[in-house]
């Protein structure tokens, strides 16, 4: 046995929590099954392993989806959750907590981070322009913008770049801009927005991400923006909104990316309370108080995508607000469908749902198990050679093989021997124990497979 197996560690594992407005698939499936087959392994090396998630239920895009169904927020994000937790359960995604953003806890931790950040003078205040739907009487994100490219004239571009031609603008220089939520030419409207100073934790981050907390890969692109300064973060959207209102500042929303993270804090401690989590002996603490990284230990599983909210403001504000910060934060790539980006239109944007209407879930863990690695590169689900795999690997070779030394030992009269005679060969597969343990700890499932 290794160290690391012989003594009891206590672990504890996130993946990034969906956001409440869509159904899971096959992109986020990537993620999940890789997290629930480290913590799988972790928990069968004897490890106390607790996996925690939750849904990410705050932003405009939430609030505007339950207004077209007629729900409110709550009751929209409650049917989410339901649908979420259910595709996870049939995936065999097994949470040891699946709690949500919009909660108790975490609207008490993030109020409490935020004070600690503003009480050390880490949040400044100003006023900004953006662009403004007269008519939904909302400031518009960039996305919700559209109109003609100045550049080359393209109609119906976004509010940032534009397809045709790749200029890159803000939405105040579009042509003709509409908004897209109600079609109302918006205007542009001032209001005072909320900061995080990043730029004080430039000389921490730049330490931080090259302490082995990051694959090499991932710490070389955050050494490139590091190096080109860092910019003070806005934390704060104006009413309406739904999320959680900033204790000093009426009419003033916590920016959803400001509470999805502490959200992995808020479900740990969800449980840390409940019945269960008592009687497993977890302290919220015990992992989280500074110091807590010497006898505990933190890991993120996120998409490539998502890397500078994890690696960079979210270390600042644990630190800022006296928490310990992550052990390490895993990073994956895209999951790329017959090589090509998932897209609606070539029917290759498959939800779960869609998968389990059709075939078992397994097939798409081992699939996944199959050709993960540890990098960040991304994760081609060819067709074919998914086809492939799950006929030669699980159905010729493995289920071949249970199937007939089933029969051998059936027709031996139900018994194995007690004499090994192929002692040799044996030991030689017991002894890859620990070869194949480290190729778990290390994210290669491929190799491990
Ligand atoms: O990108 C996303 O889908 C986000 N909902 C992930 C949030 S992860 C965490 F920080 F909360
Ligand atoms: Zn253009």
């Amino acid at each position: 046995m290794t160290d690391q197996a012989s003594q009891s560690r206590k672990i504890l594992v996130t993946s990034a929590l969906p956001y409440a407005n869509g159904s899971i698939h096959l992109g986020h499936l990537l993620e999940y099954i890789q997290t629930d087959i480290w913590v799988r392994f972790q928990k069968a090396r004897g490890h106390q392993c607790t996996y925690v998630c939750a849904d990410d239920a705050h932003g405009t895009a939430i609030m505007l989806r339950a207004e077209k169904e007629g729900l409110t927020p709550e009751q929209q994000i409650a049917n989410v959750k339901a649908e979420h937790e259910a595709d996870f359960a049939a995936f065999q995604v097994n949470f040891d907590n699946f709690h949500s953003t919009h909660s108790e806890e975490n609207r008490e931790l993030s109020e409490e981070i935020y004070k600690a950040c503003r009480d050390k003078g880490h949040i400044s205040v100003r006023k900004i322009k953006q662009l403004f739907d007269p008519v939904k009487e909302l400031f518009l994100a960039d996305r919700y913008v559209k109109g003609q490219c100045p550049k080359c004239n393209a109609e119906d571009q976004y509010g940032d770049n534009c397809e045709s031609c790749g200029a890159t603008y803000t939405p105040a220089e579009l042509i003709k801009p509409f908004s897209t939520i109600s079609g109302a030419t918006p205007v542009e409207k001032e209001s005072e927005h909320y900061f995080f100073k990043l730029p004080d934790f430039q000389e921490f981050l730049q330490d931080w991400t090259r302490s082995g907390t990051l694959q090499e890969e991932v710490a070389n692109k955050l050494a490139e923006w590091l190096e080109s300064g860092l910019k003070e973060w806005d934390i704060s959207r104006d009413a309406p909104y739904f999320g959680f209102e900033i204790p000093d500042a009426p009419g003033k929303y916590f920016y959803v990316w400001l509470d999805a993270p502490i959200g992995y804090m808020a479900s740990f401690k969800n449980l840390c309370e409940s019945e269960e989590g008592k009687a497993r002996g977890l302290n919220f603490d015990e992992y989280w108080k500074p110091g807590a990284e010497n006898e505990t230990e933190v890991y993120h599983f996120i998409g490539k995508d998502i890397i500078n909210f994890h690696a960079l403001f979210w270390p600042a504000m644990l630190t800022a607000a006296d928490y310990r910060t992550p052990t390490a934060v895993n990073a994956h790539g895209f999951v790329t469908v017959n090589g090509e980006k998932m897209s609606k239109s070539r029917g290759t944007f498959i939800k779960g749902r869609t998968f389990l209407n059709h075939l078992d879930p397994t097939y798409l863990r081992y699939y996944f198990a199959a050709k993960l690695s540890n990098k960040v590169d991304d994760f081609d689900l060819n067709l074919e050679d998914f086809v492939q795999r799950v006929n030669s690997d699980l159905v010729n070779k493995l289920v071949n093989i249970a199937s007939r030394t089933g029969n051998f030992v059936f027709k031996a009269g139900g018994k194995l021997s007690s004499n090994c005679i192929e002692q040799e060969m044996v030991q030689h597969f017991i002894d890859q124990g620990d070869v194949i343990a480290e190729l778990y700890e290390n994210r290669e499932f491929g190799k491990a497979m």
